[in-house]
Parts: structure tokens; sequence; C-alpha cells
């Protein structure tokens, strides 16, 4: 089984998205062993217990430095036997040394075509409002493994939606987000079997 932990700040319809389709019997072998948020008010950690899954609100501000909050941070998922992280509108950048711990194994979706509209300043409705000033007539997700900086990693999966003229923000943002909900299951679906191999020869 791969357990894995979602990290989310938000609403977390991409964490419901996931869930579902491990309820649905679509990503197996898959389990979510912990959401954690940095949000304690977090919609997507009221869902989670509603789920009865394990929840943690951890945040930089609760501990005197990074380094005190990554090695809490680390413990907890190291305790819950997490192989993998999926950020799921998490609004934090990660301590360094999470990503170091889990290079290659941390995924993140991005409500835009990558490389395009991404990096810092890029998030929510910021990036659908970038899309229809710079005038394009495509957007999209893009799912990509997560490195140091900011929406840069490698890319997983990218679907397009169109841009249409009448759209605002708020429209291509809705549009953005149904094509997520399909795109993030499957993007953990095509890492998820590599990561599993990885990890049963590891403990071979
Ligand atoms: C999504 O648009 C995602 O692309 C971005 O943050 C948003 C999170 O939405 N990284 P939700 O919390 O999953 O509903």
């Amino acid at each position: 089984m791969l357990s894995i932990a979602v990290f989310g700040s938000g609403r977390g319809s991409n964490f419901r998205a996931i869930l579902d389709a491990i309820h649905a019997g679509n990503l197996p072998g898959v389990s979510i062993a912990l959401v954690v948020s940095n949000n304690s008010d977090a919609g997507i950690l009221s869902f989670a217990r509603e789920s009865g899954l394990p929840t943690l609100h951890c945040s930089q501000k609760q501990f005197a430095d990074e380094a005190a909050f990554s090695r809490a941070l680390l413990e907890t998922l190291q305790a819950h036997g997490i192989k993998a992280i999926v950020l799921a509108g998490y609004m934090k950048k990660l301590p360094q040394a999470l990503i170091t711990a889990y290079r290659r194994r941390i995924l993140n979706i991005h409500p835009a075509l990558l490389p395009r509209f991404g990096g810092k300043g890029m998030y929510g409705i910021h990036v659908h409002e970038a899309v229809l000033a710079a005038g394009e007539t495509e957007s999209g997700a893009t799912v990509h493994l997560v490195d140091e900086e900011y929406d840069h990693g490698e890319v997983i999966l990218q679907r397009r939606v169109p841009v249409l003229p009448i759209d605002t923000p708020q429209t291509l943002a809705a549009r953005v987000l149904e094509v997520e909900h399909q795109l993030y299951p499957e993007a953990l679906r095509q890492v998820a079997g590599a990561w599993s191999f990885a990890n049963s020869e590891r403990n071979t």
C-alpha cells in the first residue's frame, strides 16, 4: 500500500476528487494516511475529519524556526508511514528538509499550462486574470513534481481547456477546476505505480 499525505490550505476540492477516485477503485494501492493543513479553518481539514481520516494542523507559526517546524512535520509523516506527498491547494512553500526527504515524491497541481502562468504570485484567481489579460485562447491544468522553485518541477500530465471570449476569471477558473478534478487522480495513478515499485524494491 502506498500511503500518501495530502497538504492543503483551502476548500479541498482536489482532495475530494482524489478520495472519490480511491473509493471508486481507480487508485488501487493508494491510501490517504494523513491530511495536513497550515490553516485550522480549512475546508480540507473538516472534510478529512468527516471522512474519518487522520488530520494535522501544522503551521510554522507554532514553532521557533523552520528547522523545528520541518523536524516536527517529518517526524509525523514518518510516524504515519507516508511515502509520498500530494499538494492540493497548499499555499505555503514546503520546507527544504521535506523537499529533500521526499525528492520526486511530491506532486502539485497548478491551474494553468506550465511553464506559462506559474511562479511567485501566480495562485488562485490571479492565474486566470493573467491568462485573460494575455489574450490566451487556451488554458488548462498541470500536475508536476515539486522542487525548490515554485511551479517548476517535471510535468507529469497537462490538460487543455478553451478560453472563451466571454470568460471572466471566475468562469475560466471553474472550467479549469473541473479538469483538475479528473487530471489529479489520473496523474497520481500514473506515478503511484512507479512509487510503489520503488518501495517494494527498497523493502526487499
Ligand atoms: C486549485 O485550483 C489548484 O490548482 C491550486 O489551488 C487550487 C486548490 O483548490 N493549486 P482546492 O482546494 O483543491 O479546491
